[in-house]
């Protein structure tokens, strides 16, 4: 075995040490993910359980009373939000709100930027939900879950064992070296593994754990290709609009594998719509990160 191997077995095994200690989500986040995929409770159980959690409804009423939802008159209570935003709406949201704060803060140091990781993580929520419209049998609420997790194993990795994790970041930034192969280099696993690891701990429902094990693999998924492929389509759309966003240039798609186009995006009034869409829902997207600085 290469030495380089020997250290990067050392690290693995400390870092499977380590996610003993990773930290529990709030109690209203756990118990609304194994709701998921089950038909939905009342608005009523919605509402008891939220209000058990002071933070995190004090947010979702920040969120419901901000510009871009657009409701009538000042919304102070929970009951409220959920009749005018939808029970659906409300359950991704508060998911959102509690993982978010779980892992918002800053980073150890300057290779990983937790803002921005969030961002690109609302962001790929926000357009596979947009994108799962194509699909009658996604549920939109499932896609944005999925979305908003499929790199969560980053910044677990980033809390867990800090100083690894930057040293992989600064790989990638300095060396242009691969995401995956500086992460196994230098932390032991890389982030789709240790996503899996952690839905597994936190009973998150099946397709959420494929989601972070394959979204960059998305054809070895068994049980979930299409929720997979989904978020590894979105994956890939975010990061270019970013950077179009970045040079003030309008956004414009990328090259998409032609079996991905035809199933999600199938003519280019689709594209369009799309697109408008996207620009409107990442103003939303900025609101809710406003939340957490
Ligand atoms: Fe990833
Ligand atoms: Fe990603």
């Amino acid at each position: 075995m290469k030495p380089g191997n020997e250290t990067s077995e050392k690290m693995k095994a400390s870092l499977l040490d380590n996610l003993k200690e990773l930290p529990t989500l709030p109690t209203v986040v756990a118990q609304l993910m194994m709701t998921l995929n089950e038909p939905t409770s009342s608005a009523r159980d919605l509402e008891r359980l939220i209000s058990n959690d002071q933070a995190i409804a004090a947010r979702l009423l920040k969120l419901a009373n901000s510009a871009f939802y657009g409701l009538p008159g000042k919304v102070t209570s929970l009951g409220r939000a959920i009749t005018l935003l939808g029970f659906n709406t409300v359950r991704s949201l508060v998911l959102t709100i509690g993982v978010v704060d779980k892992f918002s803060g800053q980073s150890a140091g300057r290779y990983f930027d937790r803002g921005e990781f969030w961002e690109h993580s609302l962001s790929v929520a926000m357009a596979s939900r947009l994108l799962s419209a194509k699909d009658p049998k996604l549920s939109p609420e499932e896609a944005h879950i999925a979305g908003l997790l499929h790199d969560i194993g980053k910044v677990i990795m980033d809390f867990l064992m800090p100083e690894q994790f930057q040293l992989a970041m600064q790989e990638v930034a300095e060396n242009g070296i691969d995401h995956i192969e500086a992460e196994v280099h230098n932390v032991g696993l890389s982030h789709d593994e240790v996503g899996a690891l952690a839905s597994e701990k936190w009973r998150f429902p099946e397709f959420l754990l494929e989601v972070c094990r394959y979204h960059h693999r998305p054809d070895e998924s068994t049980n979930n290709p299409d929720v997979v492929q989904l978020i590894a389509l979105a994956d890939s759309i975010v990061p270019v609009f970013k950077q179009q966003e970045r040079d003030k240039q309008e956004y414009v798609l990328p090259d998409i594998p032609e079996q991905w186009r035809m199933r999600w995006l199938s003519t280019p009034r689709h594209d369009e719509l799309f697109i408008t869409k996207y620009e409107v829902e990442i103003e939303k997207v900025r609101d809710i990160l406003n939340l957490f600085t």
